[in-house]
C-alpha cells in the first residue's frame, strides 16, 4: 500500500523528499554536508538589506553584512579546518524587529544581541566574542541564551514527514438567540 503523500506548499512537488524520490533526499544530504551544517556551533543573524530600512540605512546594513561575511571567510571561521571541527554560520535577516540603533546583530546560541554593528564593532565582536569568548559589553543590549535540548537521533537530517494527523478546528456554531 502506498504511503499517503503530505503536500508542503513550500516545497515544489518535484523536489519533495519522499521515499519515491531518493535522489532528492541524497541531494539534500550532500547539501547539508557541503555547508557543514552539522558542525555549526554559532549562528549570526544580521539585519541588512531590509525591505523597510528602519534600524539603519540600506547602505549601512549592506556594508556591515559584507564586512561580516568577509571577516568570517578570511579567518576561516565559516568552515571547519584541521584545527577546528566547528564553524560559524551567518544569515542576512530582513528585520530582527528591534528597528532602532542598528545594524542589529544577534549571536546564537549565546543569545547576545548587539546594536550599532558597524564594521569596527563587528571586528570587535569577531575578535572578542567569537574568538575570545568575551561579550563586547558596550554594544550588547540583551543576553538571552538558547539552552533547549532536542532528542538525539541517528541522523542529523530529518526524515521525510510521516503521515501526520492534523487536528480539525471546528468552526463556532452561531448562537441561536
Ligand atoms: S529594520 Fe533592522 S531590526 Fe528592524
Amino acid at each position: 500500500m502506498t504511503e499517503p503523500r503530505i503536500e508542503n506548499p513550500a516545497i515544489p512537488s518535484d523536489l519533495a523528499a519522499t521515499p519515491e524520490n531518493p535522489t532528492e533526499v541524497s541531494a539534500l544530504t550532500t547539501c547539508v554536508e557541503n555547508l557543514d551544517l552539522p558542525r555549526i556551533d554559532r549562528h549570526i543573524f544580521l539585519c541588512a538589506d531590509q525591505t523597510k530600512p528602519k534600524c539603519c540605512s540600506t547602505e549601512a546594513g549592506l556594508e556591515a553584512w559584507d564586512y561580516l561575511k568577509r571577516r568570517l571567510k578570511e579567518l576561516q571561521l565559516d568552515r571547519t579546518t584541521e584545527d577546528r571541527p566547528t564553524c560559524i554560520f551567518r544569515t542576512k535577516a530582513n528585520c530582527l524587529r528591534v528597528c532602532m540603533q542598528g545594524p542589529i546583530l544577534v549571536v546564537y546560541p549565546d543569545g547576545v544581541w548587539y546594536r550599532a554593528a558597524t564594521p569596527p564593532v563587528i571586528e570587535r565582536i569577531v575578535r572578542e566574542h567569537l574568538l575570545g569568548g568575551r561579550v563586547v559589553e558596550e554594544y550588547a543590549f540583551l543576553r538571552h541564551p538558547l539552552t533547549g535540548e532536542i532528542e538525539p537521533s541517528e541522523s542529523n537530517i530529518a526524515s521525510p514527514v510521516e503521515n501526520t494527523e492534523i487536528p480539525i478546528v471546528q468552526s463556532a456554531t452561531p448562537s441561536q438567540s
